[in-house]
């Protein structure tokens, strides 16, 4: 977790660096903090606990002045939330100054040794010994420039540390330069005019300049004012080649709307034409397959957390569905600690928004160690999963900022279907004229959820009179199951309202007694072959009491508002199609409970968007 962000050019650092925490605080917000080395050639350090804001405010006060300046957003994971536990960190002579995301493994161990050393320790981060562990190095690196001393205590400082890291360091004593190192954690680099950023994630910077450069795990780089310089993990220099990001500005904003969750709500439709775009491109491409390993595949596994594992478990259903092939999902952090059978032919699907959610990537590392080919569904390039996976299917989602996703659960949905299609093709379970007809269904999906989007008045109206209910429940079956599960976990993300899924089927077998007088329940229920076992699911909560909400498509509202409370129409597409409009008004319920209840939509509690630690 944590967000990194630094700055090197010929302005004040500390617009750029403040304004880079606020993009990147999706990463985590309990603490933040700044180093800027000024004219004067000492470092300046402001901490606060809380959000960017705070430390907005504290920069205020103090205003330190100078081009050169990284700075922190932190999600705890060693040690409190605390200003001594804030990035940056630094050593016994506060000349040097660091910043961190990751882990690292054998912090213990190395503090131990730096303190019988003589090193005096103010936090209880992992973090800080990479601080005093530089100050050490350079005291054993005595010839060569400063620049020069500093990038060998770097390298060896590497060499010490173990785990998963990614971070950003200055001294004092030279001035201009800022040196990054990436190793499992994310790190990019954007090119400008006589400056340059280091940063977590490209948003942080993407208002300044859209040239991206994309490190490799184990690689540092040296960014000047009007020089970046990469060294591979062998030390060499690698001639590295930026990458231009289409994401307009804008769409890095909020754009209008009160919060990212509602402009991502109504970004779906363009998310999902564009993440067709590629699709329709090289359709037959997307899978990175030859036809014959196609042809041969016997088993899918797909490894997900979170919202994307919802989208996973929707995938299993069309992949079956279309290509006719065993599919099991698996939670990652799950899949990784359990015995799967080695099977032969057997393709790995890791679906990811950021691409850098540490359970998943350790999955794919043991789909790998097992033999399976490997296939990213991921909305970031460059992320580390796209790096590690055989091939990538892109979600083009463009950045999202929400911590609760929304645009990408309906893209990796839409992704999944047209690698499910283009599978049976492939493998011969779909005839052309069939795979035909469903490509034809999904190329119209985009323009279904941009009517689909219009519903949100409906839904907020609702939402005033249920909003302050205890617990909320949501009822699906086959492929809208995993809806109501996903219904369920975007309120809990950002209500914190106690609320679960079921299979609509299992309610009878236990979760019914928890429903009582008014307890709001959301019946999955579009017209088709299991709408008449909905309706008898609608009828047993009804009974229990429940404030009973349908939603369906048009066609048979008359026979539902019998037997419901309120009914929510969504547009009718194929079968299949159908729950990836489903969870629309889902979302809109979500955010609107978590507005009338005044939470912090875009930054709930306690999460943060992009999990890098175990
Ligand atoms: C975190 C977020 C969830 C997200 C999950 C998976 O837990 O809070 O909203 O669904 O990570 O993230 P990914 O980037 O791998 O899709």
């Amino acid at each position: 977790m944590c967000g990194i962000i630094g700055y090197v050019g010929q302005k004040n650092s500390v617009p750029f660096i403040i304004d880079g925490l606020k993009k990147l605080e999706y990463r985590g917000y309990d603490s933040a903090g700044i180093s800027i080395l000024q004219e004067n050639g000492t470092l300046s350090t402001v901490r606060a606990v809380g959000k960017v804001a705070e430390l907005e405010k504290a920069a205020l006060l103090s205003s330190p002045k100078g081009c050169t300046g990284i700075g922190h957003t932190r999600w705890a994971t060693h040690g409190k939330p605390s200003e001594e536990n804030s990035h940056p960190h630094t050593d016994c002579s506060g000349e040097i100054v660091v910043v961190h995301n990751g882990i690292i493994e054998n912090y213990l161990v190395l503090r131990a040794k730096l303190e019988s050393l003589g090193h005096r320790f103010q936090s209880e981060t992992d973090t800080e010994v990479i601080a005093h562990l530089i100050e050490e190095n350079l005291k054993h690196i005595r010839t060569g420039k400063q620049e020069e001393r500093l990038l060998k205590a770097v390298q060896k400082t590497n060499k010490d540390i173990a785990g998963a890291f990614a971070y950003g360091v200055l001294w004092a004593r030279t001035p201009g330069v800022l040196i990054g190192v990436k190793n499992q954690s994310p790190l990019v680099v954007g090119l400008g005019q006589n400056e340059n950023f280091l940063a977590s994630d490209v948003p942080a910077f993407l208002q300044h300049t859209n040239k991206v450069l994309f490190l490799e795990e184990g690689e540092i780089v040296i960014l000047r004012p009007g020089k970046v310089t990469v060294l591979d993990k062998m030390g060499q220099e690698r001639k590295a080649k930026s990458i231009k990001i289409s994401w307009d500005r804008q769409t890095a904003q909020k754009g209008g709307y009160a919060h990212f969750m509602l402009k991502e709500i109504y970004d779906q439709p363009q998310a999902i034409e564009d993440t067709l775009r590629t699709a329709r491109a090289d359709f037959g491409k997307i899978l990175g397959l030859d036809t014959a390993a196609l042809r041969g595949l016997q088993n899918i596994h797909i490894i997900a957390c979170g919202t994307a594992y919802h989208a996973g478990l929707v995938g299993k259903y069309y992949i079956e569905q279309f290509a006719g092939i065993p599919v099991s999902v698996d939670l990652a952090s799950e899949y990784k600690y359990r015995t799967v059978p080695h099977k032969t032919k057997t393709l790995a699907i890791a679906i990811s928004q950021s691409g850098e959610t540490a359970d998943t990537i350790g999955a794919v590392k043991k789909a790998k160690e097992l033999g399976f080919r490997t296939l990213a569904i991921c909305n970031v390039l460059g992320s580390s999963l796209t790096r590690i996976c055989d091939s990538t299917f892109f979600t083009h989602c463009g950045p999202e900022i929400s911590v609760a996703s929304t645009k990408a659960f309906t893209s990796q949905m839409t992704a999944m279907y047209a690698l499910a299609i283009s599978l049976g093709l492939a493998n011969g379970n779909l005839s052309k004229a069939a795979f035909d007809k469903l490509y034809r269904e999904l190329m119209r999906l985009s323009k279904a959820m941009s009517e689909t989007v219009k519903m949100e008045y409906t839904v907020r109206h609702l939402t005033r009179k249920i909003y302050k209910a205890e617990r909320f429940i949501f009822l699906g079956r086959h492929a809208n199951f995993p809806i109501a599960l996903e219904g369920a976990l975007k309120l809990k993300e950002v209500s914190y309202r106690s609320a679960e899924g079921f299979a609509a089927g299992e309610i009878k077998h236990g979760p019914i007694s928890i429903i009582d007088k008014g307890t709001p329940v959301f019946m999955l229920m579009p017209q088709g072959s299991l709408f008449e076992k909905m309706l008898s699911a609608c009828q047993e909560c009804r009974a229990r009491g429940a404030f009973v909400v349908a939603v369906t498509t048009p066609g048979g509202e008359e026979q539902i508002k019998q037997v419901v409370d309120k009914v929510i129409l969504v547009p009718s597409v194929s079968e299949f199609l159908q729950p990836i409009l489903n969870i629309v008004p889902l979302q809109f319920l979500a955010y609107w409970i978590a507005k009338r209840l005044g939470c912090d939509i875009d930054q709930p509690r306690n999460l943060a968007k992009s999990v890098t630690v175990e």
